[in-house]
């Protein structure tokens, strides 16, 4: 199967607020690639952040597969650290583990502690509330004022989420269900609703991961935009590392037309990411905005020694 190579990216947002405390919006995207021209796709990322603040050139993320980046990303700490190894259970991602070395020790905690309502919205651990996790819906970690949470791993319609502790699933109608759209008008009701204090919020969208659904109004925005026919693009890797030779196998035709399909949607399910971030712009003053990055190919033990470069904006 082909690999797409993934990546994440982090948006971080602060809001120069009038009271002492500046409000902080930390924003993330699902396996998002600078380097595959999806900020092509998000225009306003450019005029609200990156023109009105800073770019990081040179920004890595130290683990870049999902789970154990989301838990280095929350917690501060290095995979060996955090023991989250892999996005299973088995191997630490939202495990009882997790729990008892971690969860208490996140962004929501600490901030919670230094005086900051905090909101969690959108994905949080690639198991979290799903059976063998040893937890379920009804678990709001530590430090979290607001929770908004995905059951499991990313999704765009048929997900049931944890709503202040009480499950709630939608379906498949795009005005009441549309994953995105839900978070951001979650994001900013919360963003409303806490005009009396400093706010710390974390924003994290399946967009633009698999399964790659667009919105209706979005469905054919990039039609015919194939993935970048790079130097790297499908290249017979057969004389290097077995690492990468047996990895990587050379795409044959069909394949070939696969990711270019999944490279369209990903693009188009980015359009409702630039809604979310133009509404909570909209709904605060000002912003900081970095990006990260993520993860590597499966099934490769590349991914354990691999630093990923990202994308990374502020803007204040
Ligand atoms: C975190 O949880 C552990 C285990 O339950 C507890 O001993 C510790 O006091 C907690 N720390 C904070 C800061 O809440
Ligand atoms: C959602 O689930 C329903 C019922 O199982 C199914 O018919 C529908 O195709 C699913 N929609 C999506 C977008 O997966
Ligand atoms: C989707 O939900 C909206 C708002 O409740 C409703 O007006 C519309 O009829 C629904 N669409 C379908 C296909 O059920």
């Amino acid at each position: 199967m082909a690999v797409f190579r993934e990546v994440f990216l982090v948006l971080l947002l602060t809001a120069a607020a009038v009271v002492s405390k500046p409000n902080i919006v930390y924003v993330l995207t699902d396996d998002q690639d600078v380097k595959l021209g999806s900020l092509d796709a998000l225009p306003v990322l450019k005029s609200l952040m990156t023109d009105q603040g800073l770019y990081f050139d040179n920004a890595f993320v130290t683990t870049p597969v999902c789970c154990p980046s989301r838990s280095s990303i929350l917690t501060g700490k290095y995979t060996h650290n955090h023991h989250t190894y892999e996005n299973t259970v088995e191997r630490g991602c939202d495990a009882p583990s997790w729990r008892t070395l971690n969860e208490n020790k996140t962004m929501g905690p600490y901030m919670s502690m230094a005086g900051y309502k905090t909101g969690f919205f959108g994905k949080y651990l690639n198991n979290y509330g799903e059976p063998g996790s040893g937890v379920d819906l009804s678990h709001i970690p530590p430090g979290w004022t607001r929770w908004f949470t995905l059951q499991g791993n990313s999704k765009y319609y048929n997900y049931s989420v944890s709503n202040q502790g009480v499950k709630e699933s939608h379906g498949d109608n795009y005005t009441l269900d549309y994953f995105t759209d839900v978070i951001k008008a979650e994001a900013v009701k919360f963003i409303e609703e806490s005009s009396d204090s400093p706010i710390f919020m974390y924003i994290a969208t399946p967009a633009p991961h698999r399964p790659a659904t667009p919105a209706p109004q979005y469905e054919s925005r990039f039609v015919g935009q194939v993935a970048p026919r790079s130097p790297s693009y499908n290249f017979d890797s057969k004389d290097k590392h077995w690492i990468i030779s047996e990895g990587t196998p050379v795409m044959t035709k069909e394949v070939i037309g696969l990711v270019d399909e999944l490279y369209e949607m990903r693009l188009e399910t980015l359009l409702s990411v630039q809604d979310l971030l133009e509404a909570v712009v909209g709904a605060l003053e000002a912003i900081i905005w970095d990006s990260s990055n993520n993860r590597g190919k499966r099934d490769s033990p590349m991914r354990r020694i691999s630093v990923f470069h990202l994308l990374c904006v502020v803007r204040g």
